[in-house]
């Protein structure tokens, strides 16, 4: 079952090409045919996911919004915790993936969790704010994600909190006391990647440090499944809007 998962997965992330011709329709192109094989693939691929959601506080009576939440996986991350919120949203533009998440929910009877068909550049949740909004490995694959990023600062009450993990490489000359990558990883890794629309950038951190108050910051490494020897360079960053 597991190399069956495996080729199905890699087929679609590096044979089957991607097509449409908005945004949306190369998304569903390319996860139409993975999103029942996803989880499993992901879970060795898209690393510090458990400890960034471990890490953020869900408030009583709170809003929590995960934009580009993909089939869910990351509501099992908190699960319990999710249970003194009013309301945890799962924003995500790709039907496929939608679909597994309106499954899971329904399976695991999550009442006051709604999986939202929606742009994580602009969809707005009833409530007005939220206390948490997370990204995980979304802002890659969001073209805009400078206006995802403004969308989310707009979604946020004062002092709410804002959680992001994903791939990334650092500037050529990043400020003192961060993580140098060296010409090897800083044109490797994007190069691998934009094969599959997902765009890793230096930009992610700057702008994040710039828009929010900085709570943590982890810059590490991640293998990669069946590539040895390299490691993909990602981060956590966790920040407080002022
Ligand atoms: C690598 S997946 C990560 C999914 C999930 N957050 C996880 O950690 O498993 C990237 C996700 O971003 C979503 N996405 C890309 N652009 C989006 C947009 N503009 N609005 C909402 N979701 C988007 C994709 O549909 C996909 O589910």
């Amino acid at each position: 079952m597991g190399l069956i998962n495996d080729a199905k997965v890699l087929w679609h992330m590096a044979v089957s090409p991607i097509q449409g011709d908005s945004h949306q329709q190369r998304l569903e192109s390319f996860y139409a045919g993975q999103a029942d094989a996803y989880d499993e693939f992901r879970k060795r691929l898209l690393h510090g996911r458990e400890d960034l959601y471990a890490s953020l506080e869900m408030p009583e009576g709170g809003v929590w919004i995960d934009l580009g939440g993909g089939t869910g996986s990351n509501l099992e991350c908190v699960g319990d915790r999710m249970a003194p919120l009013k309301q945890a949203y799962l924003v995500d533009l790709t039907p496929s993936l939608v679909e597994v998440a309106r499954k899971r929910v329904e399976a695991r009877g999550w009442n006051n969790v709604t999986v939202v068909e929606g742009d994580a550049t602009a969809w707005r949740p009833e409530e007005g704010l939220a206390d948490v909004v997370t990204f995980s490995y979304s802002l890659t694959m969001i073209p805009d994600w400078f206006k995802a990023i403004d969308h989310a600062l707009s979604l946020l009450k004062p002092g709410g909190r804002i959680g992001v993990v994903d791939f990334y490489i650092a500037r050529k000359y990043p400020p003192d006391g961060r993580v140098t990558h060296g010409w090897g990883t800083r044109t490797f890794w994007p190069a691998w990647f934009v094969n599959d629309n997902v765009y890793l950038t230096t930009e992610h951190l700057p702008y994040l440090e710039h828009h929010f108050e900085l709570e943590r910051l982890e810059e590490r490494r991640a293998k990669v499944p069946y590539l040895p020897i390299v490691r993909v360079p990602y981060y956590l960053f966790v920040g407080r809007k002022r």
